[in-house]
């Protein structure tokens, strides 16, 4: 019998000016961007690869490999798409998540709703089964952004 999996994930990316700031689906301003392959959105990769990681479903680079020049630039949301694809003909969907994004500056807080909204959409999901925490690397990391998450995914026969 199929049971509740969960799932980690992670993602990094170096800040430098004169990229846009998009985190989970949501434009930030900010001075700096993600210096990425595709639109560098931390939070959606993290999500991502969480999600894949709740089904052994191994990762985002395995699925798109930033070596084929047809994943340049390519928007994130495709990347969840497929494997929300992948998680749907297993049996399964996403019940919940929850992530803590890890960024110096600018604040986070003022674009909380925003974010879990997007990210809600996304997930085919309700704001409230999207838990986003905001961090200070308290000068650790000044130059990054930063994203650790988790998912619960469920049988699609399970309520
Ligand atoms: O990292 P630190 O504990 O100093 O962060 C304090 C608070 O600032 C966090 O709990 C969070 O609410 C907020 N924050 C934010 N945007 C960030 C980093 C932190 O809104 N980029
Ligand atoms: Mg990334």
């Amino acid at each position: 019998m199929k049971g509740v999996r969960i799932g980690y994930g992670e993602d990094a990316h170096r800040l430098i000016p004169g990229r846009r700031l998009v985190l989970g689906g949501v434009e930030i301003p900010s001075e700096r961007g993600p210096l990425a392959h595709s639109d560098g959105d931390a939070l959606l990769h993290a999500l991502t690869d969480a999600v894949l990681s709740a089904l052994a479903l191994g990762d985002i680079g395995a699925l798109f490999p930033d070596t084929d020049p047809k994943n340049a630039n390519r928007p994130s949301r495709d990347f969840l798409e497929e494997a929300l694809r992948r998680v749907r003909e297993r049996g399964y969907r996403v019940a919940q998540v929850s992530a803590a994004v890890i960024l110096d500056r600018p604040k986070l807080g003022p674009h909380r709703a925003r974010i879990q909204e997007s990210v809600a959409r996304l997930l085919e999901l309700n704001p409230e089964q999207v838990g986003l925490g905001f961090k200070t690397s308290e000068g650790l990391a000044p130059d990054h952004v930063q994203v650790r998450a988790v998912a619960l995914l469920l049988p699609l026969d399970q309520p």
